[in-house]
């Protein structure tokens, strides 16, 4: 189709593609001499916490089946791609020896991805932190940081004449919640102190990984991708007001702020002082921080925060959380994504990235995750054998045109990813929640088929627009 027949054109060389992450869809958890992560281990000492007891050994099997994955790619219109290195099955100790096999492995990816015309995207870390290394306390501990730092060179050296685009994590702020306030990644910590530590030294580990590069002078570019949830107030009563900024603060800008501007927000410094909560952060810490920012921002959208002042004084012996400040509240009319639960707002999406452009010095970014979970999907099998999902094109297709336009008003967008490329495991969720373009069924040795939403994106992806 030409582009002048298109409601919606995107530009030349635009990324069509998807991201996953490599706890949840390789497989072979204990396979390759990989070394466990915490989600080895949790799986193997709390089998329960996970969604009908699948652990991440049945995670899709990328591991084995790559090369046919590559193909599906191809037919869903991918020009672009994005894994995540696994740390442990690289460096199965965390830190020290290197897995030949591991590296034979991703090689082999990044040669097959190249091979079909799809550029392979690097994320350092999603969520995976290496059993070793968390025994060591994680990402509360700087000797972590320095191992992280060592990995991510590694991966720079062997994995850097091919790869143009490197991220250093995905959602950092999800380790943190997950870890150290929610209790929904081992080790299931309540501590804001302790959340504190480990946010810092996941900023200073990703800003030191990006020095690491630039020493390497390579030609690529070195990014974050940051989960933005736009914080709307439930009125324009100052309070109320107040109570949106503190959790955009707290989840937000939190960590984009680092990342791009090189500087934490002053009112969120104020805020975790007041409490008592500052971060052990050594001498040149934070020169590293401001010297070494991001050439590219990948953000994940989802859903938004709804946010109103808090109605009662919090009880002071109550868990020390971030709802400390706000409260959220049901707004009324709001889209529900009737398979999840979670809000659809696609106006969301523009708002991020014009304030991207307002206030981030309009750098250069993309859709690194957007998508629609659905449970129990397999009920909308249709009579040819492919999951009709209709609700997926027109989230995908509502999104778009809110990032179009924020382009049209000179955004600088350089891609849409969708979460995901198929069926993944998803942390406890396990496999409640499908995303992909590309159907797995389990209980049939994992079979792949292409979902109605694969096939439309690759006519998305093939006529640069809808
Ligand atoms: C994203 C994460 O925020 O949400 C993914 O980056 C995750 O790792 C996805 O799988 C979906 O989460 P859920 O809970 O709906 O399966």
């Amino acid at each position: 189709m030409k582009q002048s027949q298109l409601d919606y054109p995107f530009p030349k060389g635009f990324w069509w593609g998807s991201a996953s992450s490599a706890t949840q869809m390789e497989g072979a958890a204990s396979l390759g001499e990989k070394g466990p992560n915490i989600w080895d281990y949790w799986y193997e000492t709390e089998p329960n916490r996970f969604f009908q007891g699948v652990g991440p050994e049945h995670t899709s099997q990328f591991y084995d089946q790559y090369k046919s994955d590559i193909q599906l790619m191809k037919e869903t219109g991918h020009n672009s791609f994005r894994f995540s290195i696994s740390w442990s099955r690289l460096i199965p100790n965390g830190d020290g020896a290197v897995n030949a096999e591991a590296v034979q492995f991703y090689n082999n990816v990044i040669d097959e991805l190249i091979k079909n015309d799809i550029e392979p995207f690097i994320n350092l870390f999603h969520f995976d932190m290496p059993l070793s290394m968390q025994e060591i306390g994680g990402w509360e501990s700087r000797a972590v940081v320095e191992a992280y730092v060592r990995y991510a060179q590694k991966c720079f050296e062997l994995f850097g004449d091919r790869i143009k685009y490197w991220f250093t994590h995905n959602e950092p702020v999800v380790p943190v919640e997950g870890q150290y306030l929610y209790g929904f990644h081992y080790p299931a910590l309540c501590d804001f102190k302790k959340a504190v530590q480990a946010a810092f030294h996941e900023v200073l580990a990703s800003a030191k990984a990006i020095e690491s590069y630039k020493k390497m002078n390579l030609s690529g570019k070195i990014g974050i991708i940051i989960n933005l949830t736009p914080s709307y107030p439930r009125s324009q009563h100052p309070m109320d007001v107040e109570a949106a900024n503190r959790a955009d603060l707290l989840f937000n800008r939190s960590f984009l702020d680092p990342s791009v501007k090189g500087t934490f927000p002053e009112e969120l410094i104020e805020l975790i002082d007041q409490e008592g909560f500052t971060p052990i952060i050594a001498g040149g810490d934070l020169e590293t921080i401001k010297e070494n920012t991001v050439s590219l921002l990948g953000i994940n959208y989802y859903q938004p925060r709804r946010v109103k002042a808090k109605e009662h004084v919090p009880n002071p012996s109550a868990p020390f959380l971030p709802e400390r400040y706000f409260d959220y509240y049901e707004m009324h009319g709001r889209k529900m994504n009737p398979y999840r639960g979670w809000e659809i707002y696609e106006k969301g999406i523009y708002d991020l990235l014009m304030n991207i452009k307002n206030n981030y010095d309009n750098i250069d970014c993309f859709i690194a995750e957007n998508g629609m979970g659905v449970e129990n999907e397999g009920r909308f099998i249709g009579e040819d054998g492919i999951i009709e999902d209709d609700y997926r094109i027109d989230f995908y297709k509502e999104h778009l045109k809110w990032v179009h336009k924020a382009m049209e008003e000179g955004v600088n967008v350089k891609g849409y990813h969708v979460w995901t490329f198929m069926d993944n495991w998803s942390w406890l969720n396990a496999y409640k929640n499908r995303y992909g373009l590309v159907s797995v069924k389990l209980e049939d040795d994992y079979k792949r088929t292409i979902k109605k939403s694969g096939k439309w994106f690759k006519n998305l992806s093939s006529n640069n627009g809808f």
